[in-house]
């Protein structure tokens, strides 16, 4: 099936379904249904379910035993292994859907709520396809629908404190981003061969859901590996990159690059390339000098010898995060939940924060994962029940999703630069659009 009927047929279970967003909310409680609850799922139904007027009062997951301990905690809660069934037969009992489930399911999940009125908080990255990112953010906003993508990061202390700072000039104008991570979520072996007994607990048909059928191979996909899977996953670069490409892009209020290359091994139609330095250039902003270049690098990590890079002292660079380089100076972001440092003549400058209105307003750092990780789901739901916006709507999140998957669909194309018109939503390389829509098989 067409990316586009499934749409349609997606559209056809909102005539079952009722009012949008908080309108519904009974009795001031927020009705949660979550899909995939093993994994990241079950840290974002403890986060949802950690607010005090939230009822869990749905779970669907295609593992059993994923299921079977979501259920333990929520024994109130309607079990379910297909969220298409969840969604008809509980859609006037659901307020609002959690979306936990590897990348290829998140749209087609994540649209048949939508198209129900519900408002959706879905894992990063959006979606698996360009069309799709585009498709959600539209529909939230013609059904005026709350929604959030689960970068709960977005919400943290010093990513905030680093949007201040950038945006108040502390580095003048940035006229480059260079962001890393040492995970390696390619694998750049042959396709594996032959097939393995699906497990008793896993419903294999409903865990590919919309994606082409294939064998079931055991630690191949599932649960986790099916990042660095061409069909299922995003790489390196889609799990990390969201993260860590958030804070920049929010702070340099960029949009969609206009060129992408991806220095990388060539494709083997399986899975994603373990080493990728993806370069992209942006139309400028008023924070970024007249364009703006950003380097990604993955599977090893950054070049720590580049001068970009290097430390005052001859410090280690953090493991993972981004580097600002600006006019005036560098500001270094580890990620995560460190202080951004700022850099001036190879030297560290003391960060006066008294400077700093907004970011005195924010009060003293906090280094506690459990309490700020709660925020951005506390925030999703708040705003369901009519309190206060996300600050990672889809209407922001499928531009950086977007962005995240041009350089993912550059690694098809190792070394080429890719024009991208961001109006038409279509390369100028003919043979990249191939790989901006999905197509979805009836399952
Ligand atoms: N925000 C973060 O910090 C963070 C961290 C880890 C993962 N994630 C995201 O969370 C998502 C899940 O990643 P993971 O590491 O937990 O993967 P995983 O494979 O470990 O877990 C996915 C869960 O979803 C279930 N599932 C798969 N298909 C399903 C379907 N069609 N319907 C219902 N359940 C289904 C699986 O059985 C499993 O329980 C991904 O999008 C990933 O990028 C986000």
């Amino acid at each position: 099936m067409k990316r586009r009927d499934f749409i349609k047929t997606s559209a056809g279970l909102a005539a079952i379904a009722f009012l949008p967003s908080f309108k519904n909310v009974k009795n001031g409680r927020l009705r949660t249904a979550h899909i995939g609850v093993g994994g990241m799922g079950a840290e974002d139904l403890k986060a949802i379910s950690s607010h005090k007027m939230v009822d869990v009062t749905a779970l669907c997951d295609v593992d059993a035993n994923a299921l079977a301990a979501a259920k333990k905690l929520h024994p109130n809660a309607k079990v379910f292994a297909d969220y298409r069934k969840m969604l008809a037969e509980m859609g006037d009992e659901i307020d609002a859907v959690i979306v936990s489930t590897p990348d290829h399911t998140h749209a087609p999940a994540s649209l048949t709520a939508m198209n129900m009125g519900k408002p959706v908080y879905c894992q990063k990255p959006l979606t698996h396809h360009v069309s799709e990112a585009r498709k959600m953010a539209q529909l939230a906003k013609e059904k005026n629908l709350v929604t959030q993508m689960g970068i709960q990061v977005h919400s943290f202390y010093d990513y905030k404190l680093a949007t201040i700072l950038i945006q108040s000039g502390i580095i003048g104008k940035v006229k480059c981003v260079r962001a890393w991570s040492p995970k390696n979520w390619g694998y750049d072996g042959p396709a594996p061969e032959g097939s393995d007994q699906v497990p008793s607990n896993l419903d294999w048909n409903l865990w590919l859901g919309t994606a082409a059928e294939r064998p079931y191979k055991k630690d191949v996909y599932h649960p986790g590996n099916w990042r660095k899977v061409l069909d299922f996953g995003c790489g390196t670069l889609g799990d990390m990159g969201v993260h860590i490409f958030d804070t920049p892009y929010n702070a340099l209020e960029l949009d969609v690059p206009k060129t992408i290359k991806n220095e990388c091994r060539k494709p083997t139609g399986f899975g994603f390339p373990e080493n990728n330095i993806v370069t992209y250039k942006f139309p400028g902003t008023k924070h970024t000098t007249r364009s703006l270049k950003w380097v990604w690098y993955d599977g090893p990590g950054a070049p720590t010898q580049h001068k970009d890079l290097q430390l005052p002292n001859n410090e280690k660079l953090p493991d993972q995060g981004a580097m600002f380089i600006g006019k005036k100076g560098r500001l270094l972001l580890p990620h995560f939940m460190e202080l951004p440092r700022l850099i001036v003549d190879g030297k560290y400058e003391t960060l006066d924060l008294s400077k700093y209105e907004a970011a005195q307003a924010m009060g003293e750092p906090v280094r506690n994962y459990e309490t700020e990780g709660k925020k951005h789901y506390h925030q999703f739901v708040d705003a369901c029940l009519g309190q206060g916006e996300c600050t990672a709507p889809f209407s922001y999140a499928s531009r950086l999703t977007e962005t995240i998957l041009l350089g993912v669909i550059a690694g098809r194309f190792p070394n080429k630069t890719l024009h991208w018109n961001r109006e038409q939503a279509r390369f100028s390389e003919a043979e990249a659009n191939q790989f901006l829509d999905g197509v979805y098989r009836e399952f």
